[in-house]
């Protein structure tokens, strides 16, 4: 056993994990820039305030999940990791007074978060998001464009099958008479709810249509719907969403139990699954409307929309989909190899090794140099190991300026002048895809 290990729910993403994970970044930053969100990072930390007042402290997140950051005895802060980007992006647009900017302010941030979950599969203390946020739009043109763009970023890592479930859950003119029916309601059964939900019936029922509880998933099957009471406003923004989501052939399930765990939502929701696993547990994304966050970090009443895909699960999801699709092999696919390595007739020679792959470093080539001091046989199979194309073999002619360029594929050697070398390796790599991709 080793002395250290990682601390529970959270995992060294290796590199066969972490570059994946880099492709789907840049998938992800690469879309948001198309639809014109702009980057932003928000510390790691925030006040916990930002928290419990923007994600509600009635709610798993702020009541079971906050890591608290331990301050010094002379600060008086509360700090918490963030679980999540929404609430401290709000906290920035109110700090740097982002209203006067022209609206809607459309930024996007993909890093890690925490939450204080309890570990399993694609449940961790520590993931990434991929975060877009546009702000000071009412929409509803905006929210199906940010919907579709979280179809397209599934699509686009070749995701291929996943289900798109959306809701409407009204606004603070329709929740509270919906709220009073569905408390009257949870009330008349409330001999058979588990303590934390009978604690939760009074401050925030909501949260009980959330549970994942299998004792209160019969009760919660007949518990009445938001949906079906919204206010007129609340309603024509739906259908006003509906129609746009339409017009981009975005296809959806309607879910009007859909309530979402976060407390800042208003109006539409939406969350994402893969198609093939329907359990709760594994949503690959989800989003929303929050009218009324930026009000609640103090800034002046402001609407906004965004979502948050969850990057392990759609690594998971990607490792786990039956069908094979173009675009997640090449998420999954193993790091390429290097163009070429250089080794060297005298073991001892480490430093012409170095130098001659430095210079074709500085000519944009993926080149390893061999430092250890092996003989050239072992330096060639390691090459060859490595799955690189060519090896650059230094030797005597090197004095009269020349290396021998094998092509460890064809198994061909032809000498080479230096002077000739990177334009050399340089074609090559433009007609050849090294790597495992060739098999
Ligand atoms: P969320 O649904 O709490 O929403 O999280 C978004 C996604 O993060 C989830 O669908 C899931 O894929 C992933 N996720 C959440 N918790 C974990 C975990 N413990 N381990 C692995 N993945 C996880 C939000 O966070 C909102 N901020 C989304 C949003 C942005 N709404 C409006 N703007």
């Amino acid at each position: 056993m080793p002395t250290f290990r990682a601390p529970r729910g959270t995992r060294d993403l290796l590199p066969a994990e972490r570059a994946p994970m880099v492709r789907l970044e840049q998938v992800a930053g690469e879309l948001a820039a198309r639809y014109g969100y702009h980057p932003i990072e928000t510390p790691a930390f925030e006040q916990a305030a930002v928290f419990e007042r923007g994600i509600g402290e009635v709610t798993d997140v702020v009541e079971k999940e906050l890591f608290f950051v331990g301050a010094r005895e002379e600060e008086s802060e509360r700090w918490a990791l963030r679980p999540e980007p929404t609430a401290g992006i709000a906290r920035a647009y109110v700090q740097h007074g982002m209203q006067t900017w022209p609206q809607p302010v459309k930024v996007t941030m993909t890093g890690s978060m925490f939450r204080y979950d309890r570990p399993q599969a694609g449940r961790y203390r520590q993931f990434w998001q991929f975060d877009v946020e546009a702000i000071g739009d009412p929409g509803p043109a905006v929210d199906a464009e940010i919907i579709e763009l979280a179809a397209r970023f599934y699509r686009e890592v070749g995701l291929s099958d996943v289900t798109i479930l959306l809701n409407s859950i009204g606004d603070p003119a329709c929740r509270p008479a919906y709220l009073e029916e569905l408390t009257a309601y949870y009330r008349r059964h409330e001999a058979r709810l588990p303590p934390l939900e009978r604690e939760r019936l009074a401050r925030n029922p909501l949260r009980i249509l959330d549970s994942k509880d299998p004792a209160v998933a019969d009760i919660n099957a007949g518990a009445p719907v938001a949906t079906e009471r919204l206010c007129d406003a609340c309603a024509t923004h739906f259908e006003a969403v509906r129609e746009h989501l339409a017009a981009l052939g975005v296809a959806y399930r309607l879910e009007p139990r859909l309530v979402r765990g976060l407390d800042y939502y208003t109006r539409t929701t939406f969350e994402v699954f893969p198609a093939w696993a329907a359990g709760q547990q594994s949503a690959v994304g989800g989003g929303g409307r929050y009218d009324g966050l930026i009000e609640l970090m103090g800034g002046r009443p402001t609407p906004g929309i965004g979502f948050g895909i969850g990057l392990d699960r759609v690594l998971l999801a990607l490792q786990e989909q039956p069908a094979r699709i173009d675009a997640a092999e090449a998420i999954l696919a193993p790091e390429p190899a290097p163009l070429a390595v250089v080794v060297g007739s005298d073991p001892a020679d480490t430093a012409t090794r170095l130098r001659l792959a430095t210079e074709l470093r500085g000519a944009g080539l993926a080149v390893r140099a061999e430092l250890g001091r092996r003989k050239l046989g072992k330096q060639l199979e390691a090459a060859a190991r490595d799955g690189a194309h060519f090896a650059v073999i230094a030797g005597d002619e090197l004095a009269a300026g020349q290396v021998q360029l094998r092509d460890l594929e064809a198994g061909t050697q032809r000498p080479t002048p230096l002077a000739n070398l990177a334009r050399e390796l340089q074609r090559a790599a433009r007609t050849h895809h090294h790597g495992l991709e060739d098999d």
